[in-house]
């Protein structure tokens, strides 16, 4: 059975999503480079900014600079009120409980703490970890590592030609001593959306004890998700693929899993009491969030969920799957030019990774500079990946909420003037 993370079945319901009037609250939108817009298709690594995030960073730095949960005073108290508000704004996102929300770096870092903190805690050789093809390297590297330094096993789960996983495959791979399953929701490449939920069901039929950690880096920005729907035990993301500011992420993770975890990074604020010989530490989350945090980045990343939330993530959704549709229909009517993933936008993300018969993705890249067209080149830091899908580097145009069939139209000439140029 080939699982399939499909999003809709039918006809869309209408979106809200009006990327022509979004695109007014974005001022960067308003520069011309060398006297012409921006054709931005690179918000699968990072997103642009709307002018409510860029003021809520501003606001904390030019009218209530104060560090958190330390002052006595009211700069201090507002800027720990609004910290922890923005906490409670991502946890009601996700229908999560506040407590069960730490701030990190990024996507990358909330990984890292799952390795760092209760892998290396409870994981010991023999026992087996089950990543996939698809993944990101941070959430493919901290695992082959552990099974290089750790003795643990480190299986991959393949996907088909098409980045489509079969759930036929779990009965093989995973066994009695699978304690973790590390999975992508959404791959950055192939756009592959992953049936989290059909997928943390199953692992846990086959073995109820395993723990299921969730890279939803590319989903959370993306389309509805909850905690409660997936039933995973960790999830991670990134502000800055979501709105948000660069240099913050969130770390989902049950309370009973964080409650037993150790400190991933010992300091200020993360502390009880601290005595010669021993020390107490703070409770869930703040036991994980030590030093000065990146107040801003949170209060920024706050504004960004109020941002999304307002348009409302299953029309952020059907806005993506429609540009998708519209994007891959031009594309696949390209001669030469070879499309990896998925065949319909319902089983994919915005992204669309591709590469043009005899032409190198950096010079696609340059030429489409020329005019403005953002896009990313190389492994998009998935090298396994493509290495699996045979193909060497790829370019990778992705959408947000203020993409437009502009946009897309702008790639397609940006591609004949390549064409032209390399053919
Ligand atoms: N992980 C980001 C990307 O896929 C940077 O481009």
């Amino acid at each position: 059975m080939t699982l399939t993370g499909k999003t809709h079945s039918g006809n869309l319901p209408p979106s809200t999503v009006d990327p022509g009037k979004i695109r007014k609250d974005f001022p960067i939108f308003s520069r011309l480079i060398n006297g012409k817009p921006l054709v931005y298709l690179d918000s699968t690594a990072t997103t642009l900014k709307p002018a409510k995030v860029i003021e809520a960073v501003t606001g904390y730095y030019s009218r209530y600079t104060a560090n958190v949960f330390r002052g006595i005073y009211a700069i201090s108290e507002e800027a720990t009120a609004k910290f922890e508000e923005s906490r409670g704004l991502v946890a009601g996102m996700i229908g999560a409980d506040p407590a069960e929300i730490v701030f990190v770096r990024n996507a990358s870092e909330a990984l890292n703490v799952v390795y760092s903190s209760w892998a290396k805690t409870f994981l010991h050789a023999g026992d087996e970890i089950i990543t996939t093809i698809l993944e990101h390297h941070s959430n493919f590297v901290p695992w082959q590592q552990m099974a290089l330094q750790s003795k643990t096993g480190f299986r991959i789960w393949q996907s088909d030609p098409k980045g489509n996983l079969s759930l036929n495959d779990l009965e093989s791979l995973v066994t009695k001593r699978t304690k973790l399953l590390a999975m992508t929701a959404v791959s950055n490449v192939t756009g592959t959306i992953l049936p989290v939920a059909g997928i943390v069901k199953r692992v846990r039929e086959i073995n109820p004890g395993i723990k299921v950690l969730v890279d939803a880096a590319q989903a959370v920005p993306h389309m509805p998700v909850k905690v409660g729907d997936w039933n995973a035990d960790f999830i991670a993301f990134s502000g800055h693929k979501m709105l948000g500011p660069t240099g913050i992420g969130v770390l989902w993770a049950r309370r009973e899993l964080l409650e037993v975890m150790p400190p991933y990074q010992y300091g200020g604020e993360m502390i009880r009491e601290v005595h010669r010989d021993r020390t107490v530490f703070h409770d869930i989350p703040h036991k994980f969030e030590a030093g000065t945090p990146h107040i801003a980045g949170v209060i920024g990343l706050g504004a960004a969920v109020r941002y999304l939330t307002s348009l409302g993530m299953q029309s952020v959704r059907t806005h993506e799957q429609a540009i998708t549709t519209y994007a891959l229909k031009r594309l696949q009517q390209v001669p030469g030019l070879k499309i990896y993933g998925p065949e319909t936008a319902d089983l994919r993300g915005g992204v669309i990774a591709f590469t043009l018969d005899g032409i190198h993705p950096h010079d696609t890249a340059q030429i489409l500079d020329t005019d403005n067209v953002c896009v990313r080149v190389g492994f998009h830091c998935a090298q396994p990946l493509h290495e699996y899908l045979g193909c060497g580097p790829t370019v990778r145009a992705s959408f947000y909420i203020y993409s437009t069939e502009d946009d897309i139209d702008a790639l397609i000439k940006g591609i004949e003037k390549v064409k032209k140029v390399f053919g």
